[in-house]
C-alpha cells in the first residue's frame, strides 16, 4: 500500500507557496493516479511467450545511478548486447563511469534471469574488444524458475526508514547465497556497531558531497518535482519515489535548495542506517570494468531476493564514491585493499511509488 500523506503535505506545501496566482502550475503537476498508471505499465507481467522486447523491458527495470539509464541494447539472433550509453553519464559523482558499468551488470542479471525463466537460457560476458559490451547468448531450453524472477517488477529503491527488525538468519543465508558471484564478495554487516561505523562513513561522504556545489548541480539535472515531469522525462529521481513532497516545477528548486542541506540529510541518513536491519558491502576481486559489471550483477541479485524474503533495499554508496573514505570502509568489510563498488542497506520498509523508465534505444540487427 502506498502511503500518499507526504505526498498531500507536499500538495499543501506547493498550494501555500503558490498563493497569488499560480493553480495553472499545480493542476500542471500531473497526478499520483497517472503516475502509479505509467509506472506499472512498465512492471506488466510478461506474456507466456514474450518478444525479446519485453525482455529488454524487465531489464530496464534494474537499480541504475540516478535512474539515468546508460545503456542501449542490441538485438541479433540468440544474442542481446547491453552497450554503454555514454550520453548519460554523471561525470561529477562517477568520474569514471564505475557507477555506469556496475548499471549495465545491473540490467543484464535483470534480462538474463528473465529470459531463463521462459526458457531462454544462457551466459552473460563482458565482451570489450567486440562491441564494447555485455553479451548474453542463449538457447531455446528449460525454463529456469527462480524466486528473483517474481521479484524484477517488485524491486525498488527505498529510501526511508525501515523497522529495525532482525532479518532471520535463514533470510540472511538467501541474501549471501543470491548474491554470491564469481569474482565479487559481498559481505553483510549486521552488527550495530559496524552499522553505526558505515553510518559515520555515509555522513562523512554526504557531507563531502553536498559541499560540492557541482555534485549539487548534476544531482539537480536529475531531480524530477511531480508526475508529469516525471512521466515525461521517464527517467531520473522522483521526489514521491523518496518519500519527499511533488511540487510545481517553477517553485521545486527554490524550496529544493531551502530544505536540501548537509544537515538534514545528514540526519535523515543517520535515521536510515539506525532502522536498517544491516549493510551489504560488494567488492569486485579486481577494479576494472569487467569487475565493476560483476558487483553490479551481484548486487541486482541480492536487491531481488530481498525483495523476494519482503525486505526492502537502498543505495547508500557515498563512501564508496568519495575516495578518501574507501580505504576505511574496506577494512570495515574485512576487505582491506579493495574497491568497495556498491553500499547497499535493507531492513522492512513501506512501499513507496515506483520509479519511471524511458523506451529503451534498441537495435536490431538482421
Ligand atoms: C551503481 C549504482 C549506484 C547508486 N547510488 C545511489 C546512491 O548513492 N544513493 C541513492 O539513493 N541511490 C543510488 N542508486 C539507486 C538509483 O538511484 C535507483 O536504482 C534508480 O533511481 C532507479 O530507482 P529504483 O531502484 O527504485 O528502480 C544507485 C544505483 C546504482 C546501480
Amino acid at each position: 500500500m502506498i502511503s500518499r500523506r507526504r505526498i498531500l503535505i507536499g500538495g499543501g506545501v506547493a498550494a501555500a507557496a503558490a498563493a497569488g496566482g499560480a493553480a495553472i502550475s499545480i493542476s500542471g503537476m500531473g497526478s499520483m493516479g497517472e503516475y502509479d498508471a505509467a509506472s506499472q505499465a512498465l512492471r506488466a507481467p510478461l506474456p507466456n511467450v514474450p518478444a525479446t522486447r519485453d525482455i529488454i523491458r524487465y531489464a530496464t527495470l534494474a537499480a541504475n545511478g540516478h535512474n539515468t539509464q546508460p545503456w542501449r541494447f542490441r538485438i541479433s539472433d540468440g544474442r542481446i548486447a547491453i552497450a554503454p550509453d555514454f550520453s548519460k553519464r554523471t561525470p561529477v559523482v562517477d568520474p569514471d563511469d564505475h557507477h555506469l558499468w556496475a548499471s549495465i551488470g545491473c540490467a543484464a542479471e535483470n534480462m538474463s534471469i528473465a529470459a531463463a525463466a521462459h526458457g531462454r537460457v544462457g551466459e552473460t560476458r563482458f565482451d570489450p574488444a567486440g562491441e564494447g559490451a555485455v553479451i548474453f547468448d542463449y538457447v531455446d531450453a528449460t525454463p529456469i524458475a527462480s524466486p528473483l524472477y517474481g521479484a524484477i517488477p517488485k524491486r525498488q529503491s527505498v529510501r526511508s526508514e525501515y523497522s529495525g527488525a532482525a532479518v532471520p538468519i535463514a533470510g540472511l543465508q538467501a541474501l549471501a547465497a543470491a548474491a554470491s558471484i564469481p569474482g565479487v564478495d559481498a559481505v553483510i554487516l549486521t552488527d550495530r556497531k559496524a552499522l553505526a561505523q558505515v553510518r559515520d562513513l555515509v555522513i562523512a561522504g554526504n557531507t563531502a558531497q553536498m559541499n560540492d556545489p557541482a555534485f549539487v548541480q548534476e544531482l539537480k539535472q536529475w531531480l524530477r518535482f511531480n508526475p508529469r515531469a516525471a512521466i515525461r522525462a521517464g527517467d531520473g529521481l522522483f521526489s514521491a519515489c523518496s518519500g519527499n513532497p511533488v511540487l510545481p516545477d517553477w517553485i521545486a528548486p527554490v524550496l529544493f535548495g531551502m530544505a536540501f542541506t548537509a544537515s538534514a540529510e545528514n540526519a535523515k541518513y543517520a535515521k536510515h542506517l539506525e532502522t536498517s536491519s544491516g549493510v551489504a558491502v560488494f567488492s569486485g576481486a579486481k577494479d576494472d570494468h569487467d569487475h565493476w559489471i560483476l558487483a553490479g550483477r551481484a548486487a541486482q541479485r541480492f536487491q531481488l531476493q530481498a525483495t523476494a524474503e519482503g525486505l526492502k533495499t537502498a543505495f547508500v554508496n557515498q563512501p564508496a564514491e568519495v575516495p578518501s573514505l574507501r580505504t576505511e570502509l574496506a577494512a570495515l568489510a574485512g576487505l582491506p585493499g579493495r574497491r568497495p563498488d556498491i553500499v547497499l542497506r535493507f531492513g522492512y520498509g513501506p512501499e513507496l511509488p515506483y520509479s519511471m523508465r524511458r523506451a529503451p534505444v534498441i537495435d536490431e540487427v538482421e
